[in-house]
């Protein structure tokens, strides 16, 4: 299977000034860790890694140390994730019939999720790993902030990453997207937008994207419970 990191963001919301993937956690950089989970999966042999330019040193020896033996390709991303992911579409070899794409940020999913997920796509043309929200959810008026709905939640999952797709049709959907000026935060939501089916995978309640300083302490827990539990 072919893999896209999207790991061009920054650490804005992490209130940091550096590319929020090459924090520490647990003695590694938040990147390694999604390395570590695409180097242990069984059907990832190809990973792209969607970065900037100011990243690439790092994110080379973030590779090295790992001893990956797949092939790893840099691939130069964009202001937005949409973007940074578009970018990405267009490096795949020419054989890439299906791709995953999964968040750097998602540092914590595991091999066996990549793995599923990649044999979900075998019977489908697209999919994304989600799970049963938890929260009640409100629609709330962007002004007056007050509340405008409660949607059922049995109805309600929230999206994560890994998301999976036929190459050619997502291709096609981020070129018509962007031609429209469609903003998306994931890349299910062009796929919906042309009416293309879109399966649910069960995602992990541990991948979380690590986007503050306290996601980043959640992430630090869970690994320390992961490292005991397979003591
Ligand atoms: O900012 P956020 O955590 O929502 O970004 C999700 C993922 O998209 C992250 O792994 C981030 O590095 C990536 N991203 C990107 N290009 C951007 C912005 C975000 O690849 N311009």
């Amino acid at each position: 299977m072919y893999l896209l990191i999207p790991a061009a963001g920054s650490g804005r919301r992490m209130g940091s000034s550096r590319n929020k993937l090459l924090l520490p956690l647990m003695g590694k950089p938040l990147l390694a860790w999604t390395l570590l989970a695409a180097k242990n999966s069984r059907h990832v042999h190809w990973i792209g890694i969607v970065g900037q330019p100011q990243d690439w040193q790092d994110f080379k020896e973030i590779v090295a140390d790992l001893g990956l033996t797949k092939s790893v390709r840099f691939i130069q991303g964009g202001t937005t994730r949409q973007e940074s992911v578009y970018q990405g579409l267009r490096e795949l070899p020419a054989v890439a019939e299906r791709v995953l794409i999964h968040d750097g940020a998602r540092c914590l999913a595991t091999p066996d999720l990549l793995d599923r997920c990649t044999e979900a796509l075998e019977d489908c043309i697209g999919l994304i790993a989600a799970i049963p929200v938890k929260d009640t959810i409100k629609v709330v008026n962007s002004t007056s902030h007050l509340i405008e709905s409660t949607p059922d939640r049995r109805n309600l999952w929230a999206a994560q990453t890994p998301q999976g797709f036929v190459v050619e049709q997502l291709l096609q959907c981020h070129t018509e997207g962007l031609r429209r000026g469609w903003e998306v935060t994931d890349d299910a939501a062009l796929f919906e937008q042309f009416n293309l089916p879109v399966k649910i995978v069960a995602g992990e309640e541990t991948n979380l994207k690590v986007t503050t300083p306290v996601d980043l302490a959640i992430a630090e827990l869970i690994l320390r419970k992961r490292m005991r539990d397979e003591e």
